[in-house]
């Protein structure tokens, strides 16, 4: 069972193991795991499918998720901290994923801002953090962390639409990867990081501009409408991005979509 097989590459020590579900397929890890933290569920539940049908991405996007070709995985995080504390949480996830892929493959993934996994200029996958805040306490009440990361297919795999701009681990390392082992290095190094999320957070984010590939790259900046091109500069503390526009003032973006140029869905 692979449930089991994943449990047998965790620590001992690793009490998410005693809370982890896997699902043959399902809408979403993300929808599921709301359910299930809306019901109570333990800080550290950890949801695992082989195939989603109704994968979810930032901005209301689609995860194209078929079965058995990727990681479709959330974990229910309940740190009762104002949201503001927890700004970074995106970037956080980014480097935890990129350590454990480096932990299996060796090879350790690039971060487009703010929540995309790069390789070869291509999207390998991505992260969805959502958050619920109890409206008594105005403290978090749960965040989901979602990944997504291609695993194994070829690049004739993906949809027509996609295969410009997607790729898998497998291709980019030229060796299959071990599932079970993929699996449970996410869950350590994802483990690892909710001790550190609220103490480290300096550190964390050093981490993050080492691994984040946008920096010092043209980036056009859709806000609702309006379109606007710049250069990254830089990324605060709360995983904001600091942009200097074409006539020299610099902004803080936060919200709204940054694309880039040069890398997949951005072509002018
Ligand atoms: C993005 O590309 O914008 C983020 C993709 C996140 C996909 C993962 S797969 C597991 C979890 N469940 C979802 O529906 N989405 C996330």
């Amino acid at each position: 069972m692979m449930k089991t097989q994943i449990i047998s590459h965790l620590p001992t020590e690793c009490p998410w193991r005693d809370t982890l579900y896997w699902y043959d397929t399902i809408d979403s890890t993300n929808t599921q795991a709301k359910k299930m933290a809306k019901n109570g569920a333990k800080h550290g539940t950890v949801l695992i499918a082989k195939q989603q049908t109704q994968g979810r991405g930032r901005m209301g996007r689609q995860f194209h998720s078929p079965a058995a070709d990727g990681i479709y995985l959330s974990v229910i995080l309940r740190p009762h901290c104002p949201p503001a504390q927890l700004m970074h949480l995106t970037c956080a996830v980014a480097v935890a994923v990129c350590d454990g892929v480096e932990k299996v493959t060796g090879f350790r993934p690039g971060v487009k801002w703010i929540n995309d996994l790069v390789a070869k200029q291509k999207k390998l996958g991505g992260i969805l953090t959502e958050l619920s805040i109890d409206p008594a306490t105005q403290l978090i009440d749960y965040a989901i962390v979602g990944i997504g990361i291609n695993c194994f297919q070829k690049p004739s795999d993906f949809p027509a639409q996609l295969q410009e701009m997607a790729i898998s681990l497998e291709t980019v390392t030229g060796i299959k990867p071990s599932y079970p082992q993929l699996v449970a290095a996410m869950i350590q190094s994802l483990w690892n990081m909710d001790k550190m999320l609220l103490c480290e957070k300096e550190r964390i984010m050093i981490q993050y501009r080492n691994d984040c590939i946008t920096l010092g790259q043209e980036v056009l900046v859709l806000r609702g409408e309006g379109k606007q091109q710049g250069t990254a500069l830089g990324v605060d503390n709360d995983g904001q991005l600091l942009v200097r526009f074409a006539d020299g003032h610099e902004e803080i973006v936060n919200s709204g979509e940054v694309s880039c140029r040069g890398l997949y869905g951005y072509s002018q």
